[in-house]
C-alpha cells in the first residue's frame, strides 16, 4: 500500500496526473470527490493491511456518472471471493505474487477487463514496461490450478481464526471483514463470497510486544508477502508501511502494533495452538 501511495503522490503528478487521495470507507467523500470530475476511479478493497471495506457498486456507479473508468486491486479478495467486474467495475488488477500464486515462487500481476481498455495497457506494456517471463507465468498459471480449493480453505481457517483473537485479552482489535463487529462487514457481506485468508490485529500494549510475539510464533514464517499456502505473519510498521512516518501511520489508522497475518493452508487447530502459545509468551 504505501508503495502504492507513493506511485500515487510521487511519481503520477510527474506525468501531468492529478491525483487525489480519499478517506477509505467514507463514501459520502468519496462520491463528492468523483463528482467534481475526474478520469478514473482507483479503488482497493479489502485493503491492506487494515482491511477496509470500500462498495464498488456505489463508487463504479459514481465514477460511470462522472464519465471516469473504475479500476480495482482485488489481491486480497481473489476472484474466488469477489468479483469486481460484475459489480461494475471497468478492469480488475491483482499481484498474482500473491494469492493467483500461492506459493510465493514467483512474481507477477495480472489484469483482466474490457478488452479496449486491457488492450490498451498491453501496447503500453509492450513497448514501456516489464513483461513476465515464462517461468513466473508457468508457476502462477500452475497455482492458479488450486485457488479454489486454497481460498476455501484460508477463508473458513482465517474466520476462525480471527473469532479466536477478538476474545483473546492480550489482542486489543481484530481486522478481518468477516467478523460482524468489523465496521465494513455490511458492505462486505454484500459484494463478497468469502471473506478471505487475510487478516490483522492489534496486540494489546506497545511494538515490543510484536517484537516478542512475531519470534514465538512456529508455523508462521516472518514474511513482507501475502498469500500463501504457508502462514505469513509480519508487522506493517516495519515491512509495507516503513516507508511512511508513525504520524502518517496513525492518519491511515494503522496502529504501531498491528500484526499482518495471512493464513495459509494448514491445519487450523495447529495455527490456533500456535498463536496461543505466542500469546502466552508476551
Ligand atoms: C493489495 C496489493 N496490491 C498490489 C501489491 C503489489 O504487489 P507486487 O509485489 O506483486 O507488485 C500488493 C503488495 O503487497 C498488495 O498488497
Amino acid at each position: 500500500m504505501a508503495a502504492r501511495v507513493k506511485f500515487f503522490l510521487d511519481f503520477l503528478p510527474n506525468y501531468n496526473v492529478q491525483v487525489t487521495l480519499c478517506e477509505t470507507g467514507n463514501h459520502e467523500e468519496a462520491e463528492a470527490e468523483i463528482a467534481k470530475g475526474c478520469d478514473l476511479v482507483y479503488l482497493e478493497t479489502p485493503t491492506n493491511p487494515t482491511l477496509k471495506v470500500i462498495d464498488i457498486q456505489r463508487l463504479a456507479a459514481a465514477a460511470k456518472k462522472a464519465g471516469a473508468i473504475t479500476v480495482v486491486d482485488n489481491t486480497f479478495a481473489t476472484p474466488i471471493n469477489q468479483n469486481p467486474l460484475a459489480l461494475g467495475a471497468d478492469l480488475v488488477v491483482h499481484s498474482a505474487t500473491k494469492f493467483l500464486c500461492g506459493h510465493s515462487d514467483a512474481m507477477g500481476g495480472l489484469l483482466a477487463g474490457k478488452k479496449e481498455l486491457v488492450q490498451k495497457v498491453f501496447q503500453f506494456r509492450e513497448i514501456n514496461g516489464a513483461s513476465l517471463q515464462a517461468d513466473p507465468a508457468y508457476m502462477i498459471a500452475r497455482g492458479m490450478k488450486t485457488l479454489q480449493l486454497r481460498i476455501e480453505r484460508q477463508n473458513a481457517s482465517a474466520m476462525k481464526i480471527a473469532h479466536y483473537l477478538q476474545q483473546h485479552p492480550k489482542v486489543n482489535a481484530v481486522y478481518y471483514p468477516g467478523l460482524p463487529s468489523h465496521p465494513g462487514h455490511h458492505i462486505a457481506s454484500k459484494q463478497m463470497r468469502g471473506f478471505g485468508g487475510m487478516m490483522s490485529f492489534a496486540l494489546a500494549g506497545s511494538y515490543d510486544r510484536v517484537e516478542k510475539f512475531l519470534p514465538s510464533l512456529k508455523l508462521a514464517h516472518l514474511a513482507a508477502s501475502l498469500g500463501s499456502v504457508s502462514t505469513l505473519a509480519g508487522p506493517p510498521r516495519t515491512t509495507s508501511h516503513v516507508e511512511l512516518t508513525e504520524a502518517q501511520r496513525k492518519q491511515l489508522g494503522i496502529p504501531e502494533s498491528l500484526v499482518r497475518y495471512s493464513v495459509g493452508i494448514e491445519d487450523v487447530e495447529d495455527l490456533l495452538a500456535d498463536l496461543e502459545q505466542a500469546l502466552a509468551k508476551i
